[in-house]
């Protein structure tokens, strides 16, 4: 029964689509009508503001992290669920939320957070690789694409040095999720039509 509830909360708590309400909150705006009509943190950098990008990526982020920790709420210790099985439940809640029709992210901020919450190294590499490649090619749907290639070769370096397989699978579970997710960006990026952020 633990199990059962455990999946259902990490499933709830990605399922949060923070984007859509502060959006339908603050600005009276549904973002899926705007921009790319994704409802990530691009997209609310993009059709709402700094601001309201920047809450929108935090919180989810957090929803990766909140779900890999959900473990150590005392009613769950008894949990057999692997943390990462519950950040890739969470990310599944991101992409198809119940809260908004199914329609979700791309999966990039919130399988950050279950790298925070369990591989938090990575997740540091992933952020300095993530802005590197900004900086470089001014699109973010591409450099999420290449912090998810960078995240998958050092999984493989530290299973090879650990014998711990699991982080390995885990992502290349999430990179598959977010090249999927990205199919449209990959054919605007292969166009030339892919937008590029003017800020950096
Ligand atoms: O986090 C999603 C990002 O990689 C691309 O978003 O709105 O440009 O499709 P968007």
């Amino acid at each position: 029964m633990v199990n059962a509830i455990i999946i259902l909360c990490a499933y709830i708590i990605g399922s949060i689509p923070s984007g859509l309400w502060i959006g339908k909150i603050f600005y009276k705006m549904d973002i899926r009508e705007h921009g790319s009509g994704n409802l990530g943190g691009t997209n609310s950098f993009r059709v709402l503001g700094k601001k309201a990008g920047l809450a929108v990526t935090i919180l989810d982020i957090l929803k990766g992290t909140a779900a890999t920790l959900l473990p150590l709420i005392p009613y769950f210790s008894e949990t057999q669920i692997h943390p990462l099985i519950l950040g890739a439940v969470a990310v599944v809640g991101h992409m198809f939320p119940i809260f908004a029709s199914f329609r979700g992210g791309k999966a990039v901020a919130t399988s950050g957070g279950v790298l925070l919450g369990y591989a938090w190294p990575l997740f540091i590499i992933l952020i300095i690789g993530f802005f590197i490649s900004l900086k470089i090619t001014k699109i973010v749907s591409l450099s999420s694409m290449i912090v998810s290639i960078i995240g998958v070769i050092y999984s493989i370096i530290y299973a090879f040095l650990t014998g711990d397989y699991s982080l390995l699978v885990l992502v290349i579970i999430l990179a598959s999720f977010i090249f999927y997710r990205h199919r449209a960006n990959i054919k605007r990026i292969k166009d030339g039509t892919e937008p590029k952020v003017k800020w950096l």
